[in-house]
């Protein structure tokens, strides 16, 4: 049966564009281990000459990773391509050094392994390159996965969750292909629509309750997802965990970097198809992928309205219903997670970042976009923030087009969307959050778990042109020690070293009462462990004559609390 499905489908493949391909559904990686490669690769998206692509694990996209929270995961990028990068956890909440951002890039040849605790609530997350200039090409060649976090509480919920059978992956992106088949970034004319990297696809499932797993993997392009039947669904899951109960829908509107698990009810309809769609005609204007991004302020891009996915309705993904399977019938449970959101009063401070055009007038919509007048640059720290601080950050839109808004290190809840109370779907966690034209977003979390005086977290725009354009900024959310608010444990006056710059030695000195030997790491500012030292005593000597010119980092470590500072040697 199957053998003649698949048949079936490469004949009318060979012949036509009109033909359905069946979903691809990417291998899964779990464990304490996981070894990921970069690469090279060609891929038969169309009929003729191959398509060059990236990919992990694999030619195009990249393996499914499911982590379990609390446990502990080693990651192994081993970067085969003949071009630097790096790979980003989006959404988990890691150290600087873990993170995975522009400064933590892995040179061709290199295995970078990153190591954490997985702290992270169930909840669909992803990880794509983060090289500065390079993310749009990187991504849009197919570099780009899902990860899957599960965790005891939402184990215990009747929800679906057979990977590939009733918990689908739905990465959704679009791509524009030249005439000879190769994949062309920037000219806003992405027309092909791919679920999991494959054109037209279906699916079959079973009659009954269905997940889904919807990620925006797009470079540029918001979503109006809707059933072709107009029924309705419920969304039971945001960015960064399950909401605290379903919410019931008929349009959910996903831009870039988002994600949303929604229950689909198929129970019952079997030898059905439905589709599932972007209702893009019904996406408010102003929005990349409406019908014009600009209406109202005469502004459109250039080639705009020769998309023609723009403002009109269109498939995602074809669910052809089949026998019952065997989930127990019933409804979605009607709580899901507990959350406890700060009262605005319990922030430390309120941080505006402002959303700005470098052209004005009718090419402002074109950008390239600033954040608080300041395109990106590796070597400024935009934002200093003490460790534990809790903050309210407000974004202030003042561009002719929405921007997908993505904060790294910790979810947020979202306080408003231009001044009212944001709707159900918005009330969970989230990393990404959609800010509207000449709109305002106001959002509160804590900087909590890590800090690092060196080493800088990123926000941006989730748009990837515009993220490569350089509507990025970098915070470090400092030691405890740089705070006189919220210092605990070792205190700046506790640790000295000195000389510095130094030569071959470095002097450690503590005053702190050492009851605990503080153990001593020297990293790169990649977060590369170079050595490790235990300093039983107040003074210590440190050789550091065996390290190149350059900066490095010293972390002192007591078991509760830690210090760190650059020392430069010469
Ligand atoms: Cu998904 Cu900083 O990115
Ligand atoms: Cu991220
Ligand atoms: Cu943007």
């Amino acid at each position: 049966m199957k053998k003649a499905l698949l048949l079936t489908t490469l004949l009318l493949y060979s012949g036509a564009l009109f033909s359905q391909n069946p979903l691809f559904i990417p291998d899964t990686l779990s464990g304490n281990s996981i070894s990921l490669q970069l690469q090279h690769g060609t891929k038969q998206f169309y009929p003729g000459t191959p398509t060059q692509t990236m990919g992990i694990n694999g030619s195009f996209l990249a393996p499914t990773i499911i982590l379990n929270r609390g446990q502990q995961v080693t990651l192994n990028v081993q970067n085969q391509l003949t071009d630097t990068t790096t790979i980003h956890w989006h959404g988990l909440h890691v150290s600087p050094a873990n993170d995975g951002g522009p400064h933590i890039f892995v040179i061709p040849g290199q295995t970078w392994s990153p190591s954490f605790t997985v702290l992270d609530w169930a909840s669909t997350y992803w990880y794509h390159p983060h090289l500065h200039y390079k993310t749009v090409e990187h991504v849009a060649a197919g570099m780009a996965g899902m990860i899957i976090v599960r965790d005891s509480i939402e184990a215990a919920l009747a929800l679906p969750r057979q990977y590939g059978i009733d918990d689908i992956p739905v990465i959704i992106q679009t791509r524009q292909f030249s005439t000879s088949n190769q994949i062309v970034v920037g000219q806003h004319l992405d027309t092909a629509v791919m679920i999991n990297g494959t054109l037209k696809p279906f699916i079959q499932l079973p009659a009954q309750r269905i997940r889904l797993r919807l990620l925006n993997g797009s470079i540029e392009r918001v979503y109006n997802i809707g059933l072709s039947t107009n029924e309705s669904f419920q969304q039971i899951g945001s960015d960064g965990g399950l909401l605290a109960a379903p919410v019931t829908m008929s349009r959910l509107q996903l831009a870039p970097g988002e994600r949303a698990e929604i229950i689909v009810n198929l129970t019952g309809k079997q030898n059905q198809t439905i589709q599932l769609m972007s209702y893009a005609a019904q996406l408010p204007n102003a929005i990349y992928g409406a019908a014009q991004p600009g209406m109202g302020f005469g502004q459109q891009l250039p080639g705009y309205s020769n998309n023609a996915l723009n403002g009109s309705n269109f498939n995602l993904l074809e669910m052809r219903v089949g026998a019952p399977g065997d989930l127990p019938a019933g409804p979605t449970p009607s709580t899901l997670v507990a959350h406890s959101i700060f009262a605005p009063s319990q922030a430390d401070t309120t941080r505006i970042l402002t959303f700005m055009s470098a052209a004005m007038g009718p090419t402002a919509i074109q950008g390239p976009f600033m954040i608080n007048n300041a395109h990106f640059d590796m070597n400024v720290i935009n934002q200093h923030i003490p460790f534990n601080n809790i903050e309210i950050w407000e974004l202030q839109n003042q561009t002719p087009i929405g921007h997908p808004f993505h904060l790294h290190d910790v979810p947020f809840y979202i306080l408003s969307v231009n001044g009212a109370q944001p709707i159900a779907s918005l009330r969970g966690r989230k990393d990404v959050v959609f800010v509207p034209a000449m709109g305002n977003v106001r959002f509160i979390t804590q900087f909590e778990t890590f800090f690092d005086d060196s080493l800088p977290y990123m926000y941006h725009c989730h748009m990837l042109t515009h993220e490569d354009d350089g509507m990025m900024g970098q915070f470090l959310v400092n030691s405890p020690f740089a705070s006189s608010v919220k210092q605990y444990g070792l205190q700046k006056a506790s640790v000295h070293l000195y000389p510095n710059p130094a030569n071959s030695e470095v002097y450690i000195k503590s005053t702190a009462n050492l009851n605990k030997p503080l153990s001593l790491e020297i990293k790169d500012l990649q977060g590369r462990l170079l050595k490790t030292m235990v300093l039983y005593d107040e003074r210590a000597r440190v050789d550091i004559s065996e390290l190149l010119p350059g900066i490095y980092l010293f972390v002192a470590t007591d078991g509760a609390s830690s210090f760190s500072a650059r020392v430069i040697k010469q």
